[in-house]
């Protein structure tokens, strides 16, 4: 049987990891352990690209449209939350990059980038927690058989598109490079 949001699913799992990293990083920082200047910037890259840009934008581009077609407009509750958080995590990056590029000057910004960076990894996980549950099930419920296998294959031939340019690739191998540096 299909599982339209099982693509979207999948990326949750993988962003759940990015977050857990993101947390040993603050860890480490915090116990003064030293943390390269190149593992901050792939994980703040894969946020920035993989979290905000790929997968809120086919959220917003190609979930909503189906997300109506069982009653869940824009302005439901759950819909309009999600909405609301996609902005609130954009500023959220945004405060952990001006923190980066304040520490790359030289700057003491570290206690800055823990706390946008908590602040981000709790709403996440809040957020990931409202698409699953409040989002993705009923979708995967209530949508009409023909609209469930379209959404399911438009998802699949994006992720296929992303992986032959290599970009899918090499997010990738950053992920698993910092899970074994931070989550060992
Ligand atoms: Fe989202
Ligand atoms: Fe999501």
């Amino acid at each position: 049987m299909t599982v339209p949001t099982q693509c979207f699913r999948n990326e949750h799992t993988e962003l759940s990891g990015m977050l857990q990293i993101l947390e040993g990083i603050c860890q480490a920082m915090e116990s003064e352990a030293l943390v390269a200047a190149e593992d901050i910037a792939d994980m703040a890259r894969f946020l920035e690209n993989f979290s905000e840009i790929d997968h809120h934008g086919k959220e917003e581009d190609y979930l909503l449209p189906e997300l109506s077609k069982i009653g869940m407009g824009a302005d439901h509750g759950a819909v309009h939350k999600m909405l609301l958080e996609h902005q609130q995590a954009l500023t959220l990056i945004e405060r952990i990059q001006e923190a980066i590029a304040g520490m790359r000057e030289g700057r003491n910004r570290m206690a800055e980038f823990c706390d946008a960076s908590q602040e981000y990894i709790s709403m996440s996980r809040r957020h990931l927690q409202l698409e699953n549950e409040k989002l993705f099930d009923p979708l995967d419920q209530k949508l009409d058989p023909v609209s469930a296998e379209s959404l399911s294959a438009t998802l699949s031939s994006l992720q296929a598109e992303d992986q032959a340019t290599g970009r899918y690739q090499s997010m990738h191998e950053a992920l698993d490079r910092l899970r074994s540096r931070y989550l060992a």
